[in-house]
């Protein structure tokens, strides 16, 4: 099959639901999609993963190059919650328009898995750049993010309008080292408030927080209630879940500014395959054509590593145990209760070898970390303000020379690097759990 073209007029007051992957032309009219009113001339590419409801705003001419897989429907009455989100927005943007209090007014938006709220951000977001706002969007979705790569939270500034959010570049992000939540609850937390302080110190009007989709369960709605009391945001839009709304307003008791709004109906659903698809997507978007760099251990700070978080006792611990054991130590460092090793990749050792490691140096744990864990680990990179600017792929650590390649696409001055527990193949697939220190 190959693509089609067609060519409709569109009444105004009109509502069509597309999706991708299909491009639309406006030929005449006025046309709202995703937040922004598109004109005669603008072309709109949407892609496969993505579904959207468009208005005319009047009567409209549109040009459709639909390819294998795209569709375009009349939604039935009711079913399109499309005037309610402009309500909403547009009541959110006039009304932190009369806070004038110098802070940014902070939206947070949750709601389950693939209920809109990525695309309610961007309609937010695309609206309020209309009204000449200055916009920053927080994505703290870890597992399905689209600012950031996959276990990172991340901020952008859009200044144009947009059509899906992978559209934008991270400006600084923080690692938080899961593409799961429940692990990383008090990094997400503290993630956000990082990023809160640079939207605050740029002098945003409006700031608006993208989030994951766990929202069942106690555990969830705690750690739901934990974000809100810490942000403390001027807004909370819960999108799909109307118990989840009802929860938050009793708990959270700021009623007025908990607003709900219905989910569109979904055309498009996306399956685990799906997902790890766009999760490779966006380690692509940002280290495909990122550069090698090789940087000097001894110059910088390591955060999140084992190997460089305590005192260096190579020299020393080789000389007590090169009796009686049978492997190479590359590397052994002292932390606070425990050491960390780096031993070649043919060594083997024994629970009787570890236990027999910590009584002889005093220690409640040894952690082993084999040469060749590090390539592929993700990280961060630091600037000389000890923001996180860029996100970092480790390449290889070479302790004899305490180097550190690393491959990005930040072009300053390295000062420091946070690594992480998660780590990704050459074809940017997610390679097994996080649970071990791989640095
Ligand atoms: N008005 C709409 N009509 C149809 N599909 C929509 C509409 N708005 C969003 N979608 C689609 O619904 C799916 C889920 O939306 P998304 O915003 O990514 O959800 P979430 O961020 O909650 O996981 C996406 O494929 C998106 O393109
Ligand atoms: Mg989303």
């Amino acid at each position: 099959m190959r693509e089609s073209k067609a060519r409709i007029l569109v009444p105004a007051g009109s509502i069509y639901r597309v999706s991708g992957p299909m491009t639309i032309i406006v030929e005449e009219g006025r046309v709202l999609l995703g937040g922004w009113v598109y004109k005669s001339g603008d072309k709109i590419s949407i892609s496969s993963y993505r579904s959207y409801a468009f208005k005319a705003l009047e009567q409209s001419v549109v040009s459709l190059i639909l390819m294998p897989g795209s569709s375009i429907e009349k939604p039935v009455p009711e079913e399109e919650p499309l005037e309610k989100w402009i309500e909403v927005a547009d009541n959110i943007i006039s009304s932190c328009d009369h806070e004038d209090s110098g802070k940014p007014c902070i939206v947070y938006v949750t709601g389950p898995t693939d209920s809109g709220k990525t695309s309610f951000c961007s309609f937010l977001a695309n609206r309020a750049i209309a009204k000449n706002k200055s916009v920053a969007i927080i994505d703290a979705d870890v597992g399905q993010s689209d600012i950031g790569p996959p276990g990172f939270i991340s901020i952008a500034f859009p200044e144009k309008p947009f059509l899906w959010m992978r559209e934008l570049w991270a400006k600084e992000l923080v690692l938080v080292g899961s593409i799961t939540p429940s692990p990383v609850v008090g990094r997400i937390i503290t993630g956000i408030k990082r990023l809160l302080e640079t939207a605050r110190s740029k002098n945003i009007d409006l700031v608006i927080i993208d989030s994951d989709g766990w929202v069942s369960g106690m555990q969830a709605l705690e750690y739901r209630i934990d974000v809100v009391r810490s942000i403390d945001p001027s807004y909370i839009v819960v999108v799909g879940d109307d118990v989840l709304h009802a929860s938050l307003s009793k708990i959270i008791g700021m009623n007025n500014k908990i607003v709900f709004i219905e989910s569109p109906k979904r055309v498009i659903t996306r399956n685990r395959t799906d997902r790890r698809f766009l999760r490779r997507e966006s380690y692509k978007k940002y280290f495909e054509d990122a550069k090698e760099l090789e940087i000097s251990i001894n110059d910088i700070v390591v955060i999140g590593s084992c190997l460089f978080s305590g005192i260096n006792i190579t020299n020393s611990l080789s000389n007590t145990l090169s009796n009686n054991m049978q492997c190479k130590i590359l590397y052994a460092s002292q932390l606070p209760g425990s050491i960390c090793l780096l031993v070649s990749e043919d060594c083997e050792l024994s629970r009787t070898d570890l236990q027999g490691l910590a009584n002889t140096m005093n220690v409640g744990e040894v952690l082993v970390i084999r040469k060749g864990d590090e390539k592929g680990v993700i990280a961060s990179v630091l600037d000389d303000k000890m923001r996180e600017v860029a996100p970092a792929i480790i390449e290889s650590l070479d302790v004899e020379n305490m180097v550190l390649k690393i491959r990005t696409r930040y072009k300053g001055v390295v000062k420091g690097i946070v690594v992480s527990k998660l780590k990704i193949t050459r074809d940017f697939e997610e390679a097994g759990k996080p649970t071990r220190y791989l640095i």
